[in-house]
């Protein structure tokens, strides 16, 4: 379904359920072209909103409570202002309960809101999906209250959301893309400083997703736990060195000098975190001089580190990357986001997009029995100021 058709359906749905003209709010998904593991290390990463969003039709309460509708899984809830205790249930419902927790807490007066949901972003895919729905119902709760919280704030407690609500304990990349990211242009984001250049992706350069779809169960608890092995390397090496507050702040020489303090598993996550900072440093040169050849290099480097160093990979992530490693036109291919199953992301010459997509198709469901969704990222359009991240109002 188209993003128009998904917008004119919550409106639908809406005024179906309520009998009144809703606000419309969404924001996008995200793909990350390198950069993975890094955020929570206040590392580096290069990821770039897509056109695939969380939309939701949304309107007033004379009372205190929040009532939610998914389309995507039909599904109801009520949720009381004055009552958003409960932690991490595992129910979608957590993501809104926890963004208006954490909205007032921080201080804002909610108004009670009816909210209908839908999206296009494959869910558990690493697109997140999680951060353009929370960023979206942050947007309509602080709309519906006449509350503006500037982007950057508003990021970050949707990112405190997922960590008390959702229970994955996640770096702030997903939601700055979903709150700040423009279709078509990717970021070069410092996740300590959060500033970012803007870099634009050349016309003859396609970015393809596939889709495993897959999703193993450990995502989020081995996620937490490569988390705190990052933290408890930090600790290790701050009894050595000054200076030392994420492994940002930490060299390959570092780590090799102070190898010996470190679990050999644990080593290896910092190996992975340090190199794939660095290979974020060469890659955003490598966009700007267009030398595809060498970015396309780095992704399939950050691959193999995810998969050997930091352990996040699957079968199924690695067979697609080694498939699309002997393909006609492709640069470089690795996993996305969190690990475990989801998407890779492919750098496709754009002449060979359609041969790639249809080779990836037939062999991957030869192999595995299984038909991987493709899409081809629209990356050339960030002219369009409609196709700006989150906003609201949009027709
Ligand atoms: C998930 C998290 C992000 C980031 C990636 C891995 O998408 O939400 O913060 O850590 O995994 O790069």
């Amino acid at each position: 379904m188209s993003g128009n058709s998904i917008c004119t359906l919550v409106k639908s749905r809406f005024v179906e359920m309520y009998g009144s003209e809703p606000i419309v709010v969404r924001a996008p998904g995200r793909i990350n072209l390198i950069g993975e593991h890094t955020d929570y290390n206040d590392g580096f990463v290069m990821p770039a909103a897509i056109g695939f969003y969380t939309w939701i039709a949304a309107q007033k309460r004379s009372d205190r409570s929040i009532e939610a509708y998914s389309e995507q899984f039909k599904e109801r809830v009520q949720l009381s202002l004055d009552d958003l205790s409960g932690g991490v249930t595992g129910h979608w419902s957590d993501f809104v309960r926890g963004v208006a927790a954490v909205l007032s807490r921080a201080g804002n007066t909610l108004t009670g809101a009816n909210l209908v949901i839908a999206g296009d972003i494959p869910l558990g895919s690493g697109m997140s999906s999680s951060a353009s729905l929370e960023v979206a119902t942050a947007l309509a709760l602080t709309q519906l209250s006449n509350i503006v919280v500037p982007q950057l704030e508003l990021a970050k407690l949707c990112q405190k959301a997922e960590h008390e609500y959702v229970g994955t304990k996640c770096g702030i990349m997903d939601q700055f893309t979903a709150a700040s990211g423009v279709v078509g242009q990717a970021l070069m984001l410092d996740c300590r400083s959060l500033e970012y250049q803007a870099l634009s992706i050349p016309t003859h350069l396609s970015v393809v997703i596939c889709n495993s779809m897959v999703r193993h169960q450990l995502a989020s608890g081995e996620y937490n736990r490569r988390r705190l092995e990052c933290e408890s390397a930090v600790t290790a090496l701050q009894r050595e060195m000054t200076g030392v507050t994420a492994l940002r702040d930490v060299s390959m020489e570092d780590l090799e000098r102070y190898k010996h303090i470190l679990p050999e598993q644990v080593f290896r996550r910092c190996r992975h975190v340090i190199l794939e900072n660095q290979r974020v440093l060469t890659a955003t040169e490598a966009l700007r001089s267009d030398n595809a050849e060498q970015f396309g290099e780095l992704m399939f480097r950050s691959h193999a580190s995810l998969r050997d160093d930091y352990e996040v990979s699957c079968r199924e992530l690695d067979l697609l990357v080694d498939l699309a490693s002997s393909a006609a036109g492709v640069y470089g291919a690795r996993m996305m986001g969190g690990g475990f199953g989801g998407c890779t992301v492919n750098l496709v010459h754009s002449d060979h997009t359609g041969a790639f997509a249809a080779y990836i198709r037939h062999s991957y469901r030869d192999k595995t029995d299984i038909t991987p969704d493709i899409f081809i990222c629209d990356t050339h359009s960030a002219q369009d100021f409609k196709n700006s991240g989150a906003s609201i109002g949009v027709d």
